[in-house]
């Protein structure tokens, strides 16, 4: 038997930072084609471009989105882009992909969201943590009830005041609640097989005091604890901090879920490491679950060009960058208003 050939895309990334770097490998990883990386920074792209022979490397989106060979857009900019960017890519015909969080409001996602079907291209939202082999083996045991409903599921995330300081603005990447929280967001309602019903949070900025943030007109909620309930009675909750000391040592434990008859802990969608360690509990067992972990980028690329060659929808898109954008909003009315939030 003969294997399909896959159809290899022309692809113009846009943004040379740390994801920009992370599309560029992956996307040629996944067999694809990067054409033009863009970077208003242009030292960046050309050290990036050098690094993976990309043999153009442009400062302006506009003009590498409308190179007629590029066909789908991969967006790796902050918050603030995510739309314009993605508004012109699909206005000039182009699929477009883009990292998370969807948008900086609803307003913008649904701006995107109506050019983009105006259009008639697909859009896809990057989660990549949600391809965890973790996150699979999870949801295959609760599904498999081997650990009984309602079930909790707890996670964390602690680090130091980010080195990129625009994390912090409240107008710019929104702090952690929004540009985190996402991804333990998208693994509860995975896992779940549920949506949130309810939110209560508390929070604040614990880096208030912090002179390298104080130039921010407004500083993002950097501190949060958050507490999700969701349809299925199931309850997610979260600590959340980026506004930690310089080199703090205490970093988050690992995910956990229990429920009344067993449970389990790991990182269930890391995607720094080869292999995940899951602790399985089962009543009074215990025992070391070894799963493989793909690279993560890599699938999620493969998994969204041939959604486009098929000219299926995405398999992360709208539906979800919305679904965690609101839940992600509710958290901080959650926090400003003190009550609780009915989604
Ligand atoms: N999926 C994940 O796990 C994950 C992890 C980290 C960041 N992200 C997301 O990726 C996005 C980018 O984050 P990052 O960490 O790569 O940021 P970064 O600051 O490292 O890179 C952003 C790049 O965009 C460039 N840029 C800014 N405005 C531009 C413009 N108008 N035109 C062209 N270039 C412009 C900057 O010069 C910079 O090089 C954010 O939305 C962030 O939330 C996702």
């Amino acid at each position: 038997m003969r294997l399909r050939k896959m159809k290899r895309f022309k692809i113009a990334v846009i943004g040379a930072g740390d994801m920009g770097r992370n599309h560029v490998r992956s996307w040629i990883a996944a067999g694809h084609h990067v054409v033009t990386l863009c970077d208003v920074d242009e030292e960046r792209s050309i050290a990036l471009a050098h690094e993976f022979n990309v043999p153009n490397f442009v400062k302006d989106y506009k003009e590498a989105i409308n190179d007629p060979q590029i066909e789908i857009v991969s967006i790796c900019l902050p918050l603030v882009f995510h739309a314009p960017v993605t508004i012109y890519a699909a206005q000039q015909g182009k699929h477009v992909f883009c990292e998370k969080p969807l948008a900086s409001s609803a307003q913008a996602a649904m701006d995107m969201q109506a050019a983009v079907e105006k259009a008639g291209v697909q859009f896809g939202v990057g989660f990549q943590r949600n391809y965890s082999n973790g996150v699979e083996q999870v949801k295959q045991w609760v599904q498999e009830d081997r650990f009984g409903r309602p079930l909790v599921m707890n996670c964390d995330l602690l680090q130091e005041v980010r080195p990129k300081l625009a994390m912090h603005d409240r107008n710019g990447n929104q702090g952690p609640v929004v540009d985190a929280c996402c991804h333990a967001f998208m693994m509860w309602q995975t896992v779940f097989q549920s949506k949130p019903k309810m939110v209560y949070a508390r929070g604040g900025i614990m880096a208030h005091e912090r002179p390298e943030i104080a130039h921010f007109d407004q500083l993002a909620i950097d501190t949060a604890v958050i507490t999700v309930e969701y349809e299925s009675g199931d309850i997610g909750t979260m600590t959340v901090s980026w506004g930690l000391a310089k080199k703090f040592k205490l970093h988050g434990r690992a995910d956990r879920i229990i429920g009344p008859k067993g449970g389990a802990e790991g990182h269930f969608n890391n995607f720094g490491n080869k292999t995940l360690q899951i602790e399985l509990y089962d009543g009074e067992n215990k025992e070391t679950v070894e799963l493989p972990q793909p690279d993560l980028f890599k699938v999620q690329f493969q998994r969204f060009a041939a959604a486009v060659e098929e000219g299926r929808p995405a398999p992360v898109g709208f539906t979800q960058g919305r679904d965690m954008l609101k839940l992600s909003h509710a958290v901080l009315e959650s926090i400003e208003t003190g009550k609780i939030v009915c989604l």
